[in-house]
């Protein structure tokens, strides 16, 4: 999968804060997939990260000051702006964004996103409260009314010891959402009274498209009160329907039983077994893209009773299994109808890439998630997961991140596929 950053400039803002040395990491990220990045350093940036670290980094000299007459010499701000395919603030500080916000050009940062004619997406990091308060949000309103696209901030534990959205989003979301803005022709601001706190915000790199999505387990009857299932949460699933939705999809969420909310602005279909999942799939169709995470029973038992089965007089029942639909396989092969990106997932305990790319080849999708949930990673009902994309083009490792972080960054991923309809 070549990325669409290949020769790309990217001209980096990077502010102050704790979450500065994640911008270094970002730099190493943008420039493994071909982009160069030119940066430029707030004064509050340099108290965080030194100029010698980020230019090494971006093999390139590093932008500070407004009225450096060598700067502006070689390259004044307005050249800065003009240079770069893309504008990327991060981390964007509260104070950046309000200096943002009101159009204030007091230093190289600010003057260089006031003279840009290019898209500008922003990576919010503060405190919690600093990024609850009205002003702020007033700040980050404004900001997506005039068209910047935000991602993140994530929630979790602060570096101040605090809990809730603030984080800045891991390097990986914001490749992933700097992806989404430079394939993507569709860039269309959200209104600016959405509140959302975490994840892509500002692009609709889905807009007018359907996603399909399949999640949790199946529950295969042996009699009225027992059953056969696979142990899934649903977790990953609807947080790729809800970043898919956040990313301007029309979403179809095909759910086995789970005891989750369904994310907002998501169409539910509620099934128990695989044999439904397969009627609410194909029911559901057509779609741009199908994503199957749902854990779907292998096996069902053959003539599942009608009356619950005693203990007793007739010994241990055996029951003889049947195999279920494969639905991803399924919908993967069905010719005109097939949707233009299919992504199965496999759950594995041992030689996961070998089992991936085995049913890469055996299911005919497009790409497989493929994660290990042996009982020590904690990925089954956890909230974190460790994936790799694998695709007949070869293997994507990322990170340890957490569930909708995975979700974020996987549908911006697929949004820079850009599947035909
Ligand atoms: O073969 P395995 O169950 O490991 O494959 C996992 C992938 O296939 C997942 O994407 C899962 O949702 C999908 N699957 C399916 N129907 C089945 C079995 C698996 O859609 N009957």
């Amino acid at each position: 999968m070549p990325s669409v950053l290949a020769g790309k400039r990217i001209l980096l803002i990077m502010g102050g804060g704790i979450a500065a040395y994640k911008g270094l990491d970002l730099v190493r990220r943008l420039r493994e997939r071909g982009a160069a990045v030119r940066a430029i350093l707030t004064k509050a940036g340099e108290a965080f990260v030194t100029p010698l670290s980020v230019s090494s980094l971006t093999g390139d000299k590093v932008y500070t000051d407004l009225f450096s007459l060598t700067d502006e010499a070689e390259m004044g701000h307005i050249e800065l702006s003009r240079d770069a395919d893309l504008l990327v603030v991060a981390p964007a500080t509260a104070d950046l964004l309000a200096r943002m916000a009101q159009g204030l050009a007091n230093d190289l940062a600010t003057t260089t996103l006031l003279a840009t004619d290019k898209k500008v997406l922003a990576a919010p990091a503060m405190n919690v409260r600093m990024w609850l308060h009205p002003a702020t949000q007033r700040n980050v309103a404004r900001l997506r009314a005039d068209g910047v696209a935000f991602v993140g901030p994530n929630e979790g534990e602060m570096a101040c010891g605090e809990f809730g959205p603030g984080r800045l989003a891991e390097p990986l979301e914001i490749v992933a959402a700097i992806e989404a803005m430079l394939a993507g022709p569709t860039y269309l601001p959200l209104p600016s009274a959405e509140p959302k706190v975490a994840g892509l915000i500002g692009a609709a790199p889905l807009a007018g498209k359907h996603v399909l999505i399949t999640a949790g387990p199946t529950h295969e009857p042996i009699d009225p009160v027992r059953y056969i299932a696979n142990r899934s949460s649903g977790k990953q699933g609807y947080a790729l329907a809800s970043a898919a939705a956040s990313a301007g999809a029309r979403v179809t969420l095909v759910s086995g039983p789970v005891a989750l909310r369904p994310p907002a602005g998501v169409r539910l279909v509620s099934v128990e077994t695989a044999r439904q999942m397969l009627e609410a799939v194909e029911a559901a169709l057509p779609a741009d893209i199908a994503i199957f995470a749902a854990a779907v029973a292998d096996w069902r038992v053959a003539d599942a009773g009608s009356e619950k089965i005693k203990k007793g007089a007739g010994g241990t029942p055996s029951f003889a299994l049947v195999e279920n639909p494969d639905i991803l396989a399924t919908v993967s092969k069905a010719g005109p109808g097939r949707p233009g990106l299919v992504v199965g997932f496999a759950a594995e305990t041992s030689d996961v890439l070998v089992h991936a790319r085995e049913k890469l080849a055996r299911k005919g999708c497009d790409l497989i998630i493929a994660n290990d949930v042996s009982p020590a990673s904690g990925v089954m009902g956890g909230d974190r997961n460790r994936v790799h994309l694998v695709s007949p083009g070869g293997v994507e490792t990322w990170p340890d991140m957490d569930k909708e972080a995975v979700a974020t960054a996987l549908i911006a991923r697929l949004a820079t596929l850009n599947p035909a309809s």
